[in-house]
């Protein structure tokens, strides 16, 4: 049986916040932290500017002469080599913001970035927008800004959330797409990663390829449409189980089609997890046409990937334009910790 809330918190207290166990995870700091009385004022509405927007299109300050990018698709995710992260002057961030927008999901590998500690790390994420403090999922002690992602033997929360009732438990969405301001320029590393061929894999697709498929008229009827997102099943879950709701959830209206502040691409929004239905359909309707775009981005394998993970991979994704997905393909016994820093954007913009 999964391990209740308390126990994980009786789990992480056990595990010494600074030094590595034999057989522990390598970065005992980042281990996935509860506390039920953890609490979080609302979201109040903020400016956003999009650091892409200052960002010289050329790139000199990010693909300096030693960097070497490789396309994975033609429609998104670049994998990058021979640059540090942690070596950006603040025009580069502008330009790596810029990148990620045009590229979708940016694989950085080699990176250094799991070893500057969260003060730098929160320095460098908070230049793409405000961070993001999960209201249900881990975080750190005395850092709520990190997201743990976390399973070993005796931890999957991810199985224990999507169960064992469907014959996948592949699970498309874009992160928090109920909040108001949904992420941006969206960070992820790998701390303890499977061995090749153990699993662990995140899929992601460009939303922005998604609406391109559609007819002309098909693109038309979409446009204006709005859509119900909802953070309250995720909260629900949590309180069942004894686990926090830091914040109380919302339920934003977004638009089905919205456009890039940078780009001015224009993308679905919509995903499975978190979208409830279309506002001023009739139920049937809203399933309907959901189910179809659902269905849709699921079957575009050509408007797809995969991101892998080595010691030391930094994967940067614009959630605003991608859907994604975990793989939840490992054996029980694999241990993978990753860890997020999600920036806030701006309210979705209509097409
Ligand atoms: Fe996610």
């Amino acid at each position: 049986m999964a391990p209740s809330v308390a126990e994980i918190k009786a789990t992480s207290d056990a595990v010494d916040l600074n030094q590595k166990k034999e057989n522990g995870p390598s970065y005992p700091f980042y281990y996935p932290h509860f506390d039920v009385n953890e609490k979080f004022p609302p979201m109040e509405i903020f400016q956003f500017t999009d650091a892409g927007l200052r960002a010289d299109p050329a790139k000199p300050h990010l693909l300096n002469a030693n960097a070497t990018v490789v396309n994975i698709s033609p429609y998104l995710g670049t994998e990058i080599t021979g640059l540090q992260i942690s070596q950006l002057s603040s025009e580069g961030l502008d330009e790596l913001a810029l990148y990620a927008a045009e590229r979708k999901v940016l694989i950085f590998r080699d990176q250094d970035f799991k070893d500057l500690g969260p003060q730098r790390q929160i320095e460098i994420a908070k230049h793409f927008g405000p961070l993001h403090l999960q209201p249900t999922a881990a975080n750190i002690k005395g850092y709520p800004e990190f997201t743990v992602v976390y399973k070993d033997p005796s931890l999957d929360r991810l199985r224990e959330h999507l169960g064992d009732e469907s014959i996948t438990r592949t699970s498309w969405h874009s992160d928090v797409s109920y909040e108001k301001q949904t992420p941006g320029t969206t960070f992820f590393w790998i701390l303890d990663q499977p061995r090749p061929g153990e699993g662990g894999d995140t899929l992601f697709l460009s939303q922005v390829e998604a609406y391109k498929r559609l007819s002309p008229e098909f693109q038309k009827r979409l446009e204006g449409l709005w859509a119900v997102h909802s953070g309250v099943q995720h909260a629900e879950f949590s309180r069942k189980r004894g686990g926090p709701v830091r914040r109380e959830p919302i339920e934003p209206v977004h638009p089905l089609v919205r456009v890039h502040p940078v780009t001015g691409e224009k993308a679905l929004y919509v995903n499975p997890i978190f979208t409830r239905h279309i506002v001023g359909f009739k139920k049937e309707e809203s399933e309907y046409l959901l189910k179809f775009l659902y269905d849709h981005m699921a079957k575009g394998a050509d408007f797809q990937i995969r991101a892998t993970y080595q010691p030391g991979t930094v994967v940067v994704w614009d959630n605003r334009i991608t859907a994604h997905s975990g793989t939840a393909d490992m054996d029980f016994s694999v241990r993978r910790h990753a860890v997020r820093l999600t920036p806030q954007a701006e309210v979705p913009i209509a097409a």
